[in-house]
Protein backbone atom coordinates (compact mmCIF):
# COMPACT_ATOMS: atom_id res chain seq x y z
CA UNK A 1 0.00 0.00 0.00
CA UNK A 2 1.25 3.69 -0.76
CA UNK A 3 1.16 6.40 0.99
CA UNK A 4 2.46 9.97 0.19
CA UNK A 5 2.97 12.92 3.21
CA UNK A 6 1.94 15.93 1.47
CA UNK A 7 4.73 18.34 3.68
CA UNK A 8 6.26 15.34 4.01
CA UNK A 9 9.56 18.11 4.17
CA UNK A 10 8.67 18.95 7.55
CA UNK A 11 9.38 17.59 11.48
CA UNK A 12 5.71 16.30 11.80
CA UNK A 13 5.72 14.73 7.60
CA UNK A 14 9.49 13.67 8.16
CA UNK A 15 8.65 12.00 11.91
CA UNK A 16 5.56 10.24 10.51
CA UNK A 17 7.56 8.80 7.32
CA UNK A 18 10.50 7.28 9.76
CA UNK A 19 7.61 5.22 11.86
CA UNK A 20 6.08 4.22 8.55
CA UNK A 21 9.69 3.09 7.84
CA UNK A 22 10.56 1.52 11.22
CA UNK A 23 6.86 -0.46 11.12
CA UNK A 24 7.89 -1.80 7.21
CA UNK A 25 4.12 -2.17 7.03
CA UNK A 26 3.26 -0.21 3.69
CA UNK A 27 5.15 -0.81 0.77
CA UNK A 28 5.66 2.62 -0.95
CA UNK A 29 6.00 6.40 0.58
CA UNK A 30 6.40 9.07 -1.04
CA UNK A 31 7.63 12.61 0.35
CA UNK A 32 6.04 15.44 -0.89
CA UNK A 33 7.14 18.87 -0.17
CA UNK A 34 6.52 22.44 -1.66
CA UNK A 35 10.62 22.64 -0.75
CA UNK A 36 11.35 20.01 -3.36
CA UNK A 37 14.90 20.46 -2.41
CA UNK A 38 13.94 19.20 1.71
CA UNK A 39 11.72 16.51 0.17
CA UNK A 40 14.16 14.80 -1.89
CA UNK A 41 16.77 15.39 1.42
CA UNK A 42 14.92 13.86 3.73
CA UNK A 43 13.33 10.86 1.30
CA UNK A 44 16.96 10.19 0.41
CA UNK A 45 17.96 9.93 3.54
CA UNK A 46 14.93 7.58 4.76
CA UNK A 47 16.06 5.74 1.60
CA UNK A 48 19.80 5.46 3.26
CA UNK A 49 18.20 3.22 5.94
CA UNK A 50 16.16 0.79 4.38
CA UNK A 51 18.81 -1.97 4.07
CA UNK A 52 18.71 -1.87 8.22
CA UNK A 53 15.02 -1.33 8.20
CA UNK A 54 12.70 -2.77 5.80
CA UNK A 55 11.51 -3.64 2.03
CA UNK A 56 10.16 -0.48 0.77
CA UNK A 57 10.07 2.45 -1.92
CA UNK A 58 10.96 5.64 -0.83
CA UNK A 59 11.08 8.80 -3.39
CA UNK A 60 10.38 12.13 -3.27
CA UNK A 61 8.00 13.22 -5.92
CA UNK A 62 4.98 15.88 -6.64
CA UNK A 63 1.06 15.43 -7.00
CA UNK A 64 0.98 13.73 -10.46
CA UNK A 65 3.37 10.83 -9.40
CA UNK A 66 1.09 10.92 -6.15
CA UNK A 67 -1.65 10.06 -8.31
CA UNK A 68 -1.74 6.64 -7.39
CA UNK A 69 -1.72 6.86 -3.45
CA UNK A 70 -3.49 4.61 -1.48
CA UNK A 71 -3.37 7.41 1.62
CA UNK A 72 -2.28 10.93 1.23
CA UNK A 73 -1.31 12.06 4.82
CA UNK A 74 -1.35 16.04 4.93
CA UNK A 75 0.85 17.50 7.34
CA UNK A 76 1.45 20.45 5.49
CA UNK A 77 0.79 24.02 7.27
CA UNK A 78 1.77 27.18 8.78
CA UNK A 79 2.36 27.23 12.46
CA UNK A 80 0.35 29.80 15.20
CA UNK A 81 2.80 33.24 14.89
CA UNK A 82 3.25 34.31 19.34
CA UNK A 83 0.55 36.54 18.67
CA UNK A 84 -1.41 35.10 16.05
CA UNK A 85 -5.00 34.49 17.27
CA UNK A 86 -6.59 30.61 15.91
CA UNK A 87 -8.50 32.08 13.88
CA UNK A 88 -6.37 33.95 12.20
CA UNK A 89 -3.77 30.84 11.89
CA UNK A 90 -7.07 29.37 10.47
CA UNK A 91 -7.80 31.32 7.58
CA UNK A 92 -4.03 31.35 6.73
CA UNK A 93 -4.29 27.50 6.85
CA UNK A 94 -7.27 27.50 5.04
CA UNK A 95 -5.74 29.19 2.02
CA UNK A 96 -2.97 26.43 1.95
CA UNK A 97 -4.67 23.97 2.62
CA UNK A 98 -7.27 24.82 -0.37
CA UNK A 99 -4.14 24.82 -2.74
CA UNK A 100 -2.97 21.42 -1.76
CA UNK A 101 -6.43 19.77 -1.98
CA UNK A 102 -6.64 21.41 -5.81
CA UNK A 103 -3.45 20.03 -6.34
CA UNK A 104 -4.51 16.84 -5.15
CA UNK A 105 -7.89 16.45 -7.07
CA UNK A 106 -6.16 18.23 -10.27
CA UNK A 107 -3.47 15.43 -10.48
CA UNK A 108 -6.06 12.23 -10.06
CA UNK A 109 -6.73 10.23 -7.13
CA UNK A 110 -7.79 6.94 -6.56
CA UNK A 111 -11.23 6.12 -5.94
CA UNK A 112 -10.56 4.45 -2.71
CA UNK A 113 -8.10 6.71 -1.37
CA UNK A 114 -8.00 7.89 1.76
CA UNK A 115 -7.56 11.69 2.84
CA UNK A 116 -5.79 12.00 6.23
CA UNK A 117 -5.84 15.55 7.72
CA UNK A 118 -2.95 16.14 10.50
CA UNK A 119 -2.93 19.87 9.49
CA UNK A 120 -4.54 22.07 12.07
CA UNK A 121 -6.73 23.14 13.13
CA UNK A 122 -7.29 19.55 12.27
CA UNK A 123 -10.90 19.09 12.59
CA UNK A 124 -11.72 22.27 11.07
CA UNK A 125 -9.42 20.88 7.73
CA UNK A 126 -10.74 17.88 7.80
CA UNK A 127 -14.39 19.00 7.10
CA UNK A 128 -13.02 21.48 4.24
CA UNK A 129 -11.27 18.20 2.73
CA UNK A 130 -14.67 16.30 3.02
CA UNK A 131 -16.61 19.38 1.21
CA UNK A 132 -14.26 19.86 -1.32
CA UNK A 133 -12.90 16.88 -2.50
CA UNK A 134 -16.25 15.08 -3.28
CA UNK A 135 -15.18 11.65 -1.67
CA UNK A 136 -17.46 9.73 0.46
CA UNK A 137 -17.40 10.79 3.73
CA UNK A 138 -15.59 7.67 5.10
CA UNK A 139 -12.77 8.32 2.92
CA UNK A 140 -11.45 11.57 4.65
CA UNK A 141 -10.21 11.27 8.24
CA UNK A 142 -8.40 13.74 10.38
CA UNK A 143 -5.75 12.74 13.16
CA UNK A 144 -8.50 14.47 15.99
CA UNK A 145 -7.50 13.26 19.31
CA UNK A 146 -5.42 10.23 18.01
CA UNK A 147 -2.13 12.10 19.72
CA UNK A 148 -4.22 13.61 22.50
CA UNK A 149 -5.35 10.43 23.50
CA UNK A 150 -1.60 8.58 23.11
CA UNK A 151 -0.69 11.45 25.72
CA UNK A 152 -3.44 10.90 28.07
CA UNK A 153 -2.50 6.85 28.15
CA UNK A 154 1.48 7.63 28.57
CA UNK A 155 1.14 10.52 30.96
CA UNK A 156 -1.25 8.45 33.08
CA UNK A 157 1.61 5.63 33.18
CA UNK A 158 4.02 7.74 33.17
CA UNK A 159 3.04 8.79 36.63
CA UNK A 160 1.03 5.62 37.96
CA UNK A 161 4.22 3.54 36.79
CA UNK A 162 2.33 1.47 34.68
CA UNK A 163 2.41 -0.08 31.03
CA UNK A 164 1.75 2.49 28.91
CA UNK A 165 0.22 -0.04 26.25
CA UNK A 166 -1.92 -1.18 28.53
CA UNK A 167 -3.58 1.78 29.80
CA UNK A 168 -6.84 2.68 28.13
CA UNK A 169 -8.16 6.14 28.48
CA UNK A 170 -9.78 7.81 25.72
CA UNK A 171 -9.69 11.48 25.12
CA UNK A 172 -12.60 12.86 22.16
CA UNK A 173 -14.10 16.04 20.70
CA UNK A 174 -12.13 18.53 19.51
CA UNK A 175 -8.04 18.47 19.20
CA UNK A 176 -8.31 21.71 20.33
CA UNK A 177 -9.21 23.69 24.20
CA UNK A 178 -12.69 21.65 23.88
CA UNK A 179 -11.26 17.91 24.26
CA UNK A 180 -12.83 16.25 26.77
CA UNK A 181 -11.28 12.71 29.21
CA UNK A 182 -13.40 9.44 28.99
CA UNK A 183 -12.70 8.80 32.25
CA UNK A 184 -16.15 6.16 32.25
CA UNK A 185 -14.35 3.45 30.36
CA UNK A 186 -11.00 4.22 31.32
CA UNK A 187 -8.88 0.91 32.19
CA UNK A 188 -5.74 -0.73 32.96
CA UNK A 189 -5.24 -4.40 31.92
CA UNK A 190 -8.89 -4.82 31.92
CA UNK A 191 -9.33 -3.26 35.51
CA UNK A 192 -10.87 0.08 36.34
CA UNK A 193 -8.45 2.75 36.30
CA UNK A 194 -10.21 4.87 38.50
CA UNK A 195 -9.78 1.92 40.85
CA UNK A 196 -6.05 2.52 40.67
CA UNK A 197 -4.32 3.79 43.85
CA UNK A 198 -3.47 7.31 43.22
CA UNK A 199 -6.08 7.63 40.29
CA UNK A 200 -8.56 10.03 42.13
CA UNK A 201 -10.73 12.83 40.99
CA UNK A 202 -7.42 15.60 41.94
CA UNK A 203 -4.96 13.39 39.61
CA UNK A 204 -7.69 12.93 37.40
CA UNK A 205 -7.93 16.86 37.42
CA UNK A 206 -4.16 17.26 36.88
CA UNK A 207 -3.50 14.80 33.92
CA UNK A 208 -6.48 16.06 32.09
CA UNK A 209 -5.24 19.32 31.69
CA UNK A 210 -1.31 18.29 31.61
CA UNK A 211 -2.52 16.37 28.53
CA UNK A 212 -4.55 19.30 26.63
CA UNK A 213 -1.37 21.66 27.36
CA UNK A 214 0.78 19.02 25.70
CA UNK A 215 1.15 20.48 22.57
CA UNK A 216 2.17 24.01 23.90
CA UNK A 217 4.01 22.51 25.87
CA UNK A 218 5.86 20.83 23.27
CA UNK A 219 6.06 23.73 20.92
CA UNK A 220 7.69 25.85 23.98
CA UNK A 221 10.81 23.31 24.43
CA UNK A 222 11.32 22.02 20.94
CA UNK A 223 9.30 24.30 18.70
CA UNK A 224 6.90 21.78 17.57
CA UNK A 225 5.65 18.26 17.76
CA UNK A 226 7.19 15.46 15.64
CA UNK A 227 7.73 11.61 17.15
CA UNK A 228 4.69 11.50 19.50
CA UNK A 229 2.63 12.68 16.27
CA UNK A 230 4.38 10.33 13.87
CA UNK A 231 3.35 7.41 15.73
CA UNK A 232 -0.09 8.40 15.84
CA UNK A 233 0.20 8.93 12.29
CA UNK A 234 1.57 5.55 11.51
CA UNK A 235 -0.81 3.71 14.18
CA UNK A 236 -3.90 4.96 11.79
CA UNK A 237 -2.20 4.65 8.63
CA UNK A 238 -1.56 0.89 9.49
CA UNK A 239 -5.14 0.23 10.65
CA UNK A 240 -6.27 1.40 7.39
CA UNK A 241 -3.61 -0.59 5.12
CA UNK A 242 -4.36 -4.01 7.14
CA UNK A 243 -7.96 -3.90 7.55
CA UNK A 244 -7.54 -3.91 10.93
CA UNK A 245 -11.19 -2.15 11.95
CA UNK A 246 -9.37 -0.54 14.99
CA UNK A 247 -11.73 1.04 17.06
CA UNK A 248 -9.75 4.86 17.09
CA UNK A 249 -10.45 8.26 17.72
CA UNK A 250 -10.06 9.81 14.64
CA UNK A 251 -11.98 12.55 13.29
CA UNK A 252 -14.26 12.25 11.00
CA UNK A 253 -17.87 13.84 9.37
CA UNK A 254 -20.38 13.10 12.09
CA UNK A 255 -23.77 11.71 11.31
CA UNK A 256 -25.79 11.12 14.40
CA UNK A 257 -23.58 9.49 16.41
CA UNK A 258 -24.13 10.99 20.29
CA UNK A 259 -26.56 13.34 18.33
CA UNK A 260 -23.78 15.11 16.35
CA UNK A 261 -24.03 16.03 12.39
CA UNK A 262 -22.41 17.97 10.29
CA UNK A 263 -19.53 18.25 12.82
CA UNK A 264 -15.97 17.29 12.18
CA UNK A 265 -14.82 15.46 15.84
CA UNK A 266 -13.30 12.64 17.31
CA UNK A 267 -15.50 9.95 18.75
CA UNK A 268 -14.71 5.62 18.87
CA UNK A 269 -14.72 5.02 15.50
CA UNK A 270 -14.12 1.98 13.33
CA UNK A 271 -10.87 2.24 11.21
CA UNK A 272 -10.57 0.08 8.32
CA UNK A 273 -9.41 0.13 4.41
CA UNK A 274 -12.40 2.47 3.89
CA UNK A 275 -11.01 4.97 6.33
CA UNK A 276 -13.88 5.69 8.96
CA UNK A 277 -16.01 2.54 8.27
CA UNK A 278 -18.44 3.40 11.34
CA UNK A 279 -19.12 5.34 14.05
CA UNK A 280 -19.66 3.53 17.82
CA UNK A 281 -21.67 5.14 20.08
CA UNK A 282 -19.93 3.68 23.43
CA UNK A 283 -22.32 4.43 26.74
CA UNK A 284 -20.80 7.59 28.40
CA UNK A 285 -21.15 9.31 31.53
CA UNK A 286 -24.00 12.54 31.16
CA UNK A 287 -21.37 15.01 31.43
CA UNK A 288 -18.91 13.13 29.03
CA UNK A 289 -22.17 13.56 26.42
CA UNK A 290 -22.81 17.16 27.34
CA UNK A 291 -18.71 17.69 26.74
CA UNK A 292 -18.83 15.99 23.66
CA UNK A 293 -21.71 18.13 22.12
CA UNK A 294 -20.01 21.12 23.85
CA UNK A 295 -17.45 20.55 21.58
CA UNK A 296 -19.07 19.91 18.50
CA UNK A 297 -21.17 23.42 18.89
CA UNK A 298 -17.57 25.20 19.30
CA UNK A 299 -16.19 24.03 16.47
CA UNK A 300 -19.27 24.15 14.21
CA UNK A 301 -19.34 28.29 15.39
CA UNK A 302 -14.98 28.10 14.41
CA UNK A 303 -16.60 27.02 10.80
CA UNK A 304 -18.94 29.78 10.54
CA UNK A 305 -15.90 32.05 10.97
CA UNK A 306 -14.11 30.41 8.34
CA UNK A 307 -13.21 32.98 5.37
C1 LIG B 1 -0.02 19.17 19.00
O1 LIG B 1 -1.02 18.95 19.69
C2 LIG B 1 0.43 21.09 17.61
O2 LIG B 1 -1.58 19.83 17.25
C3 LIG B 1 -0.20 19.75 17.63
O3 LIG B 1 1.14 18.94 19.36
Amino acid sequence: MKTTIVGGGGRVGSNAAICLQCAGIVSEIQILDANQDLAEGEALDLLHGASSLADQRIYAGGYDRAADSDVFVITAGLRRKPDESRLDLINRNVGLFSQILDSIKSAGMKEDAIVFVVSNPVDVLTHLAVSFLGLPSNQVIGLGTMLDTARFRSLIADELDLAPTQVKALILGEHGDTMLPIWSSASVGGLPLTGVKGCDPNFQRQIFERTKKSGAEVISRKGGAGWAVGATIAETVHAIALDKKQLLPVSSLQNGCYGLKDVCLSVPTVVGRSGAEKHIEIDLWPKEKQGLQASARALQEMLKNVG
